[in-house]
């Protein structure tokens, strides 16, 4: 008599799964690291592990329709004497003209403007099209200084001075050959078609103590006018947001590690970071231990996308949030029109992240002058204000539901988490229970 076991299924690795196989192929075939855009892709701690209470017998909900839910903020109430007033607490993220086409910078400018918020520069300095567009623009002062203009300094509305970025704490930028125009090599004094690296660090300080005199320098050539931003990278949020403070910012811009990107390592945007979600608590305690919470405004960046995500961030103390990825996509990135253009790039619509590439059919992510003319920027920047509008009228419809006239009156008791680490992280108790890991008990 035979015996046959039953024929085994083959069995995949999880640890050595379809993606890594495929990479250290990509690997070994060519010899260089991936380089792409986006933000994190992996799944790590987000807002949606968070939840609402909602309003019921212990709080009192307000009526949709009929009552008021604030939902504007000044930024810059520490120092500058022009602060920025903005309708709404969601702005555009710093994005660099190389890294978007000149009618994407003009439509963030039109999007921002119709929304009643600011847009911001990026690396390579400011253009026309931005300033002229943006009732109130940001202006970056980067490690790079590529198209830094004190004449531009005197132009904007506030300053940012980046110290790094959610998708890269600690490295510098990239914009590929690819990508460098006559236009953009002029901008940054760099040679054309040739890759060009940012450096990570500011050239003429290394710490707080010299960044105050740094600042103090830039308050008195602009007058002590402009709200001065500092942004970073969301590694070690607690003491990097107290030393902004210590440093003089009017402004803390954290930004987590969901943040986008234009380009750079993948192994740094999915290793390298802290999650946004676990960002926002220690930043804002630190700007409680130095009684500087709502004094120093806290702006935070990194995977916001809707309505839901603007409130919790601000349930959890920000005071605005930011958004770079989910301006693209508004704008028209990405968008399965152009589906069959994504798959000749050997993509799909909602994957394609070559935005190094410069050969975005959306117009958005390049420098060729032909893809960038498909971008309308008229009806993109009012598709971005619609966007901003609707995101904003969701936070409200939450805010109101919880009992709040103000955004700004959501507060972490509004909150409760669906994992054990969403709670670690926010600092709100699991679902169900009163237990926040690391500060209650069960
Ligand atoms: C195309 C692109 C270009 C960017 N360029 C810059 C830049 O020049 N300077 C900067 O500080 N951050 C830059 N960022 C990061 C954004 O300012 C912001 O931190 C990030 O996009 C926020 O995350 P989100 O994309 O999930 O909204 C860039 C992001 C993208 C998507």
């Amino acid at each position: 008599m035979s015996y046959h076991n039953p024929p085994t299924p083959p069995r995949k690795s999880a640890t050595f799964d379809d993606a890594s196989l495929a990479e250290i192929r990509r690997a070994a075939a060519t010899g260089i690291y991936d380089i792409r855009g986006g933000g994190t892709k992996r799944h790590v701690p987000h807002f949606d592990d968070l939840l609402f209470l909602g309003a019921s017998m212990s709080r009192y909900p307000l009526e949709g329709y009929r009552e008021r839910c604030d939902t504007s903020v000044t930024l810059g109430t520490r120092f500058a004497r022009k602060p920025i007033e903005l309708k709404i607490p969601v702005t555009i993220a710093g994005m660099s003209f190389g890294a978007l086409s000149g009618p994407a910078k003009e439509a963030l400018g039109r999007g921002a403007t119709i929304a009643g918020t600011s847009t911001t520069t990026g690396d390579g300095g400011m253009t026309d099209e931005e300033r002229g567009h943006s009732e109130l623009l940001v202006y970056q002062y980067l490690p790079s200084r590529y198209g830094m203009n004190p004449v531009d300094l005197r132009r904007c509305d506030a300053i940012e001075i980046v110290v790094g970025q959610g998708a890269k704490p600690g490295g510098g930028g990239m914009l590929l050959g690819q990508k460098i125009s006559d236009r953009v090599a002029e901008m940054r004094t760099l040679p054309k078609g040739i890759d060009q690296r940012s450096a990570c660090r500011h050239p003429d300080w290394t710490g707080p103590d010299d960044l105050e005199i740094k600042i103090l320098e830039l308050r008195e050539i602009t007058d002590w006018e402009k709200p001065i931003y500092i942004k970073v990278g969301g590694s070690r949020p607690y003491y990097d947001t107290a030393l902004a403070v210590k440093a003089g910012a009017d402004v803390v811009v954290l930004d987590g590690m969901q943040g986008g990107t234009a380009a750079s390592q993948d192994v740094f945007i999915e290793h390298v970071g802290l999650p946004t979600l676990a960002c926002i608590r220690p930043a804002v305690k630190a700007l409680q231990d130095l009684g500087m919470h709502r004094k120093v405004q806290l702006i935070v960046s990194g995977g916001i996308r809707n309505g839901a995500d603007v409130a919790k961030a601000l349930a959890l103390g920000a005071d605005a949030v930011s958004v770079g990825t989910a301006a693209l996509v508004a704008l028209g990135d990405n968008d399965p029109k152009w589906e069959a253009e994504y798959n000749a790039l050997g993509t799909t619509a909602g994957a394609y992240d070559d935005w190094h590439e410069g050969k975005d059919p959306a117009g958005i992510t390049t420098q060729d002058p032909a893809l960038a003319s498909r971008l309308d920027p008229v009806a993109a920047g009012r598709r971005l204000a619609n966007y901003l509008k609707v995101i904003t009228l969701e936070a409200q419809t939450i805010a109101r539901a919880c009992g709040h006239n103000d955004l700004h009156n959501l507060e972490p008791e509004d909150l409760v988490a669906l994992t054990i680490e969403a709670a670690a992280m926010a600092e709100v108790p699991l679902a169900g229970t009163t237990w926040i890991p690391g500060k209650t008990g069960l």
